[in-house]
């Protein structure tokens, strides 16, 4: 049966918020009021435990492939066709709010409850996945789950990206003991998410239909100049290296504020060597995230930005090393996807605006691959990557019973 014979479907809100509660628990910090489930952590992994018996409590059929990638398998009538996969991630940056990647991960294991508690039988099978460290904020690159997944980096790559400790994917991986060897295809795939930006809040608007996401550049380098005495060494002969990055910051912001049409940059981590109140930097080593829907732009804005990094050392006689730690080129999401997802809010009584993601998400790398399309619920004053983010909770109902009826859809 399809949704035109359950057109009054509807998922339960409660279940749904108790999970994502639950969930937010795991890597609780009381004292800042955020959860750090970095990837591949024991936090990841009490929360990955925790995913794992609700998929299997649901009788899903649980496959974890070998970068860690968790899917759950509900079975349809015709076996030869690949499943509608819906989907997110679960671990989080450092004191993060409950919502980000849970919300989309809980909402489809929340779908799945309730074409259970209905005995609602599909032909095509239904996969709920959770990629593995989508956030990027432990190992880079972000969205690591999705590029192995979609074979878009290999996973000898993948498996030696280096935490700042200098342990690797593949060691932690192998020591949370989710290594697996199975994995799952998707037919498409549907992410739903909460905004992490101001304008459906603004608007008063509960459904985002999201047609696209914008393009996504990261870098880390160093600057490497002289450390010197504080006191006596004369402005005029220092090499310091932490002016370097601080100029670096101010000119990113020059040129995405140049480059217009939403451009960002943004410099998240800045760590001076040695760290010490009376002596010059010697070395500054710091991260860049530069981000552009459009693509000439976004070429534009890499090629500028790499200037920059140089430019900034050349002026103070500095050395200076960099690469590329991430990139995600913006993608346009199939439009017949995003027509579904628009019709049904229509359907539900909910009003909808088309728009772009500021933020990164795995269906980035998932549209090339098959026909993918996110959903976006309201973030209250647009606050995310922070314990402040917060999504209401008939917003999350309403998100999650798009969901519901844009896969009833598609099975
Ligand atoms: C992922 O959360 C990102 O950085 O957009
Ligand atoms: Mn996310
Ligand atoms: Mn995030």
């Amino acid at each position: 049966m399809n949704n035109k014979g359950m057109p009054h479907l509807r998922v339960n809100g409660e279940r749904l918020i108790s999970s994502i509660r639950e969930m937010g628990a795991v890597g609780f910090d009381p004292q800042t009021g955020g959860r750090t489930r970095l990837a591949l952590t024991d936090s990841d992994k009490e929360g990955r435990d925790l995913l794992c018996r609700w998929m299997r409590e649901e009788d899903l059929d649980v496959k974890i492939d070998p970068l860690g990638n968790i899917f759950g398998v509900r079975d349809g009538s015709d076996p030869s066709e690949l499943p509608v996969m819906m989907g997110s991630h679960i671990d989080t940056v450092r004191d993060a709010g409950m919502f980000d990647g849970v919300y989309g991960v809980l909402g489809g294991l929340e779908v799945m409850r309730t074409l259970n508690q209905n005995k609602v039988s599909t032909r095509r099978p239904l996969a709920l996945a959770a990629f593995t460290n989508e956030e990027g904020a432990r190992f880079q690159p972000d969205m690591m789950g999705s590029l192995y997944y979609t074979g878009t980096v290999g996973l000898e790559e993948l498996m030696s990206a280096k935490d700042d400790g200098g342990l690797t994917v593949r060691e932690e991986l192998e020591r949370i003991g989710y290594k697996g060897n199975e994995t799952v295809r998707a037919g498409c795939y549907i992410e739903l998410h909460i905004e992490q930006g101001p304008r459906l809040h603004a608007a008063g608007l509960p459904i985002g239909v999201v047609e696209g996401i914008q393009g996504l550049a990261w870098w880390t380098g160093e600057y490497c100049g002289e450390s010197n005495h504080a006191g006596s060494t004369p402005m005029e002969m220092r090499k310091d290296a932490l002016l370097a990055a601080a100029e670096l910051a101010s000119e990113a912001e020059k040129l995405a504020l140049r480059l217009g049409k939403g451009s960002v940059s943004t410099m998240g981590r800045i760590s001076p060597k040695p760290d010490i109140i009376n002596i010059v930097p010697g070395k500054c080593s710091f991260t860049l995230d530069f981000r552009q829907f459009e693509s000439g732009l976004f070429e534009e804005g890499k090629r500028e930005v790499e200037r920059l990094i140089t430019s900034c050392a050349e002026k103070r006689g500095l050395k200076c090393y960099f690469k590329k730690s991430a990139e995600a080129p913006p993608v346009v999401f199939d439009c017949g996807m995003a027509g579904l997802i628009e019709r049904t809010a229509s359907m539900l009584g909910l009003d909808s605006k088309r728009m772009i993601s500021g933020a990164s998400h795995d269906a980035q790398f998932l549209s090339p691959f098959c026909p993918a399309v996110m959903i976006f619920v309201p973030s209250k004053g647009g606050r995310s990557h922070c314990p402040e983010e917060w999504t209401e909770a008939k917003d999350l109902e309403n998100g999650c019973n798009v969901l519901l009826h844009s896969v009833l859809e598609l099975v």
